[in-house]
Formats: C-alpha cells, sequence, structure tokens
C-alpha cells in the first residue's frame, strides 16, 4: 500500500492509513480532538479544518468539513485543524474575539467557527464586509448562541484590520499569510510552509480495481460512508487533466472535478451568468462548495441536484471517457430514467461543454426549499434564453424535482422559440410546461404544490431576467384568474 505524506499544522506525517478513511476520522484518532463529529454529512461545519495547497508559490488554503474528505487525498498537503491555529500561552486574535463578545456557549462548534474565521482573515480574494464574514461562516451551524455574539466577534475582527484598526495594513499585504504571522495572529510556523510542501512529493493519479470513484464525495460519503475505508478507492482529484477551464470561439470547456467554488470565480462564468455569486448561497454553504465537483453532482443522478438544473438550462454536453476512447453526449439525453445514466461502468464524466453567450443571453437560477438557502429544493430550475430584440430565439429550462430525472422542458422551449418576450407568451410556456412534469408528493412538497411551484419559478425567471416589459402581477394575475 502506498503511504500518504502531508502537513498536520506543524507535523509531517507519513501514514499507510486508508485512502478511503476521512480525515475527520484520522485526527481525531490522532488526538486532535479539537476538531468535532457533529452531524457527518457537511451540513453542521463543527469538523472544519483548512486544507492547503500549493498554487504559484504560495499555499492556498480552504475551509472543508473533515468528515467528507479522505485521507488520500491529502498527500502532498497541508491540513490545519483547530490546534494548529493555537499559540503555546495566549488565545489567538479570533479566539479572543469570541471569548471577549461571548460567542461561545457549550463550545461544541466553536472549534470549527474559529477555523472558518481565521480563514475570512486568510483568504486573499475576500472582501472587506461583514456580509463576506457572514459568508465564511455559512457552513458553520451554533445552536446555542443564536449567532448575534459570533457576529459581535466578528465586527470586532472587521473593526481591527479595516482602516483606522491595529491591523488595517495587513488586508492590503502582499502575502497575507506572512502579514499575519508577522502580528502574530497565527502561528510562525505557516511561513514555512510553502516550502515545505514543495519539498513532498505529488499525488499519483490511481484508479486500478477501484471499487469507488471519489470526487468532492459530499454525497458519497453520505451515502457510503461506512464501506468507503475499507474499499479499493480511486482518488480523482488527483487526475488535474480533469480540473481547470478552458475558453474557446464558441463554449466552454469545463473540467468535470471543477468544484462549485472554482467554477463561480471564473471569469468566463461570471460573464456568461453575472448572478452567478447571488446562485451560490443558494446551492450550497462555502465548505461544501469547496469541495463539490460539478462532474459529481451530474453523475450523481439525482433529479434534484441544483448545479445539474442550472448547466442542463445552459445548453451543456457531456464529453465521456473509457480511458482510450471519447464521445460527447447532450446532457438533456445523459439521463435516462431514475439514477440511470448513458454511461457505462467504465466510463467517467471528464468534461462539461457550455456553450458561450452572447449579450442578448440571459441565464437564471431559482429555488424553493424549506430552509431559505443552503438546503435540498422541493423544485429548483435554470433558465438560459436568448433573445433577438424583443423575440425569443431560445430558452432552455430546466426542473429539478418534478420527474425521475433533471428534466429539461423541450415541449416548452419549442413553444417559446420565436414568440416576442410577452404576458401571453409566459402563460402558454405555463400551460405546456404542466403538461411535461410528473411531480410526485414526498417529504419536500406534495405533488400539487411542486406543480404550483413550476409555474411560479418559470414566472420568476421572467419577470427577474425582463422585468422591465413584464411584472409578477401581468403574468400571475392572469394566469389564476
Ligand atoms: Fe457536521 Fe462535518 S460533522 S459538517
Ligand atoms: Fe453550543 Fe454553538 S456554542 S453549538
Amino acid at each position: 500500500m502506498e503511504t500518504i505524506q502531508f502537513w498536520l499544522n506543524d507535523e509531517l506525517i507519513e501514514t499507510d492509513e486508508s485512502p478511503g478513511r476521512l480525515v475527520l476520522d484520522y485526527v481525531r484518532k490522532n488526538r486532535l480532538t479539537g476538531t468535532k463529529e457533529g452531524c457527518k454529512e457537511g451540513d453542521c461545519g463543527a469538523c472544519t479544518i483548512l486544507v492547503g495547497h500549493l498554487e504559484a508559490g504560495r499555499v492556498r488554503y480552504e475551509p472543508v468539513t473533515s468528515c467528507l474528505v479522505p485521507m488520500g487525498e491529502m498527500q502532498g498537503k497541508h491540513v490545519v485543524t483547530i490546534e494548529g491555529l493555537n499559540f503555546r500561552k495566549k488565545l489567538s486574535f479570533v479566539q479572543d474575539a469570541m471569548v471577549h463578545r461571548g460567542g461561545t456557549q457549550c463550545g461544541y462548534c466553536t472549534p470549527g467557527f474559529v477555523v472558518s474565521m481565521t480563514w475570512f482573515l486568510m483568504d486573499r480574494h475576500g472582501e472587506l464586509t461583514m456580509d463576506a464574514f457572514k459568508r465564511s461562516i455559512s457552513g458553520n451551524l451554533c445552536r446555542c448562541t443564536g449567532y448575534n455574539s459570533i457576529n459581535r466577534a466578528g465586527e470586532d475582527i472587521l473593526t481591527a484590520v479595516s482602516e483606522g484598526g491595529p491591523y488595517a495594513w495587513i488586508w492590503e499585504a502582499d502575502d497575507r499569510i506572512q502579514a499575519l504571522v508577522d502580528e502574530e495572529l497565527i502561528p510562525a510556523y505557516f511561513t514555512q510552509m510553502p516550502e515545505r510542501l514543495a519539498a513532498v512529493a505529488a499525488p499519483r493519479p490511481n484508479g486500478a480495481g477501484a471499487e469507488f470513484f471519489i470526487a468532492g464525495g459530499t454525497d458519497l460519503y453520505v451515502q457510503r460512508g461506512e464501506e468507503i475505508p475499507a474499499s479499493r478507492v480511486a482518488i480523482l482529484n488527483h487526475h488535474p487533466e480533469m480540473r481547470g477551464i478552458r475558453e474557446d470561439d464558441n463554449a466552454l470547456h469545463i473540467g468535470a472535478l471543477t468544484t462549485f467554488t472554482e467554477f463561480a470565480e471564473d471569469e468566463a462564468v461570471r460573464r456568461l451568468i453575472p448572478r452567478m455569486d447571488d446562485f451560490m448561497w443558494l446551492i450550497a454553504s462555502l465548505h461544501i462548495r469547496n469541495r463539490a465537483t460539478l462532474g459529481g453532482n451530474i453523475v450523481n443522478a439525482s433529479p434534484i441536484g441544483d448545479m445539474t438544473a442550472l448547466l442542463l438550462a445552459l445548453g451543456s454536453a457531456l464529453v465521456l471517457s473509457d480511458g482510450t476512447a471519447t464521445r460527447e453526449v447532450a446532457m438533456r439525453d445523459f439521463f435516462l430514467g431514475y439514477k440511470q445514466l448513458d454511461k457505462r461502468p467504465e466510463e467517467l464524466v471528464t468534461h462539461i461543454v457550455v456553450p458561450l453567450g452572447t449579450s442578448n443571453t440571459h441565464v437564471n437560477f431559482e429555488k424553493v426549499s424549506k430552509r431559505k438557502a443552503l438546503d435540498i429544493a422541493t423544485v429548483c430550475s435554470g433558465a438560459r434564453i436568448d433573445l433577438n430584440g424583443d423575440t425569443i430565439v431560445s430558452a432552455y429550462i430546466s426542473m429539478g424535482g418534478v420527474a425521475a430525472i433533471p428534466l429539461l422542458l423541450r415541449r416548452t422551449a419549442a413553444f417559446l422559440a420565436g414568440r416576442e418576450i410577452s404576458a401571453e407568451t409566459v402563460r402558454g410556456a405555463l400551460a405546456v410546461a404542466q403538461a411535461e412534469v410528473t411531480p410526485i408528493s414526498d417529504v419536500r412538497g406534495s405533488a400539487d404544490y411542486k406543480r404550483l411551484l413550476v409555474n411560479q419559478l418559470i414566472i420568476a425567471h421572467f419577470t427577474v431576467l425582463f422585468g422591465q416589459h413584464l411584472t409578477f402581477e401581468q403574468i400571475h394575475g392572469a394566469s389564476h384568474g
């Protein structure tokens, strides 16, 4: 068995641990019990750690839920648990802010919060706003404090690094990690990590005889987590050829291992989907977005995958490879039945091809769930509408949660093509869409409720995208009149 070499806080580790074992279980077994096990499904953030990788000579850290991350993926990485942020004889800056503001009660969630809040200071791409702070802890749940005291600790942190604050220069520093070390806000060993990681071997692709193929693992570990540690696993993230986003004249070619975070940060994606950031907060918490992959979301074949619905509406195609031959299949033809795919066992989805848009391309995503955000949808829907003046050239609308598969509303698209944007057109589309969906009642809502949501989400697409022509009342009033 190959060993796994990685840095765990300030210590170089070489272990023959099973690559499918969870990082959470490994660190806790090795007496780093500050990292807590809560839900073990990626929902609560009690198990939050930072994982750092080398990027252009510096280490880029991301907060992730260690209850969904396999040990095999840690080769060559820096794993930071709450213990790795501690100072020997004092509280860290973030810990002090939490104590000062009473941000901890039972304390079970506190290590996870402190890790996420420390990452807020470490992230060179972040904004210096309270909104950004709140987003950095969006993957952490607390059942005691009601969050106000934690937010007050966040305000203190923000004040300290804002103009006029004692650490204001940190936010502008070219090397944020070095600046945080200089001010003793994180331990000194962090400055040595680029050199240390460069000396550890890069991971090697594996996969022969694998029983489990792990990408982000955010659903796989929830469903099959008990079986994986004792099984042969392929760590797909060791395949760099399946990562990254390339743009040519016609399309974006997106590696299937691209994470939700990487997708949302890409400039070409943001040109096509200007409100991508807003959609991300409906789709998943920061911690999950840092792990969940586009390919994993599609191959999971859930009829209600949010990212799947969005990619389906974009008119995407999938590239599949069995290692020797590749083929392309339109995403709308990929889903054959409940959890059935046009994919042979030996094939992997390696890329997603998304056609580029023009200035007349309009994209929207809507979702209704029991909780306002970060929940499984009752119904979700993507829309991509291309116009010529006020005339619809093409209109792809997807629906998740209303059939056995993620559904592209083909007859609705055929109805809309060539029509003017108007209340009458939308009402016509609603009638066609109702004949295309076959929702069932389940814990997330009754069939009737989901049918109602199909109408409401289509109306939402048109009013959000073309509110200057249409109002909700114009369409909705008449459709129920
Ligand atoms: Fe809850 Fe990991 S234990 S997110
Ligand atoms: Fe008890 Fe947050 S302090 S869960």
